[in-house]
């Protein structure tokens, strides 16, 4: 087969790497890809938002299958477009990736469909906006219904934290995103993630991960896009999983369906593991950049006949093997990052890396200026290792990332604190 992968991320050069290993595939290309996907895959310029010329470029190149990573073409109808032109393709079609594409959808599906999530509102103004959180107090956590890169969620800790960050909303903080305004109650207890792949009707649970979005040590500071994350989630007991397959995913998968979406791709369930039990916080429709680093290093089955099954609706009787280790990624960004930070930095030394800890080190930001690798972005490499606890997988990872030379680089050293912590006993 020939596939296309789109996107640009780590989770792309995962997916790439993983798919590369299929003995399926003929040729594989990614657009626009960065430089390491270079080294699994043909790179190629194409602007997703142009389905025309990604239609295009899939005739031309006889491309038999194409793999949506990021969520913004999912949400414009890439898929929709392509399934079209009778090209086949994995993720949800526009309908189906409003799950992500707009919070108030989803808690409207959880609200009809019985599935456990924090309780809520839904306003398109301001000041009904506050009378519900005067009625509700704090802490109370406020969040602009569209996409936002993962940054339209503020904590409020206390009501004028709260109304405050509503009038940002409104005010255009989020752009378009923020027309509309959640607010919902502050649910507390341990986060983990869960993967699992749709073909509409069946499903096949993949694996748990947990993250750290904060920037600081000690889960502290502004959110990113992912400072690092592990994988298996110990909180993701095999009963906590079916647990959230029978209360979240199924419920979900019906509703979908019942709507006239039905929903194919990877569900990105965002989980708080409460007193009560499991609540959704949130769906993503794609997979999670960094959690992708960590699933597809544990992931011991062929991926390709899975994304296709998903795509197909053939999912019914699948399996999926992983290796029993542990996988840890670190998240190596640009200094200054949240924050505005300089491009074109030198960055040598990740062969080296590789070669001496075992560890592969998967690039997001990177490219290549006549041949010498230069950092490009925010979050710019991601050192995944594995090993047999958190404690040694961490140990691996960090020994990878003081052996990559990038004086422009800075990364947590503390990824996956609470579970090396349980670990040691603390
Ligand atoms: P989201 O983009 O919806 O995943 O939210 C980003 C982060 O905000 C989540 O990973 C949680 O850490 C936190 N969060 C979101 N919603 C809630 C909630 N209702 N209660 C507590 N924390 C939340
Ligand atoms: N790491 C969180 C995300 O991909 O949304």
């Amino acid at each position: 087969m020939n596939i296309l992968v789109i996107g640009s991320g780590g989770r792309e050069h995962a997916l790439c790497w993983k798919i590369a290993q299929s003995p399926l595939v003929d040729t594989l290309y990614c657009a626009p890809g960065n430089g390491g996907i270079a080294d699994v895959a043909a790179c190629v310029s194409l602007d997703a938002s142009d389905h025309a010329a990604v239609i295009e470029f899939c005739t031309e190149m006889a491309i038999d299958f194409v793999v949506v990573g990021p969520e913004d073409p999912l949400v414009i109808g890439l898929v929709d477009a392509l399934t079209d032109a009778d090209i086949l393709a994995f993720g949800p079609t526009a309908g189906a990736a409003q799950l992500e594409g707009s919070k108030g959808f989803t808690k409207d599906v959880c609200a009809k469909y019985n599935i456990p999530t924090a309780a809520y509102g839904r306003f398109d103004n301001a000041a009904d906006a506050k009378a519900y959180v005067e009625k509700q107090g704090a802490p109370i956590v406020i969040k602009a219904d569209g996409l936002a890169a993962g940054k339209g969620v503020i904590l409020a800790q206390t009501v004028e934290e709260a109304l405050a960050a509503i009038d940002d909303m409104f005010d255009g903080a989020f752009g378009e995103a923020g027309a509309e305004v959640v607010v919902e109650e502050f649910l507390t207890g341990e986060e983990a993630s869960f993967f699992v792949l749709c073909d509409g009707e069946n499903t096949l649970p993949l694996a748990t991960a947990q993250d750290h979005k904060a920037v600081g040590e000690g889960d502290t500071g502004p959110n990113t896009g992912g400072m690092g994350a592990y994988s298996p989630a110990p909180v993701m007991t095999d009963a906590m999983c079916a647990r959230v397959m029978e209360e979240i995913i199924k419920p979900t998968v019906k509703a979908m369906a019942d709507m006239g979406h039905p929903f194919k791709g990877v569900f990105f369930a965002g989980l708080m593991i409460t007193a009560e039990g499991p609540k959704l916080i949130e769906y993503n429709v794609r997979f999670g950049d960094p959690e992708c680093q960590v699933l597809m290093s544990r992931m011991t089955s062929d991926f390709v006949p899975l994304l296709v099954a998903s795509a197909k609706g053939e999912l019914d009787g699948c399996d999926v093997e992983w290796r029993d280790e542990v996988a840890l990624t670190v998240v190596m960004a640009t200094k200054g990052y949240p924050g505005s930070y300089a491009k074109g930095d030198e960055i040598s030394g990740i062969k080296a890396a590789e070669r001496k800890t075992g560890a592969t080190i998967f690039h997001a930001g990177t490219k290549l200026d006549d041949g010498i690798l230069v950092a490009n972005g925010g979050r710019v490499l991601n050192v995944t290792a594995m090993g047999s606890t958190v404690t040694e997988a961490q140990k691996t990872a960090y020994e990878a990332v003081d052996t990559v030379n990038w004086p422009g680089g800075f990364c947590r050293r503390d990824i996956g604190w609470r579970a090396v912590a349980r670990e040691q006993g603390k």
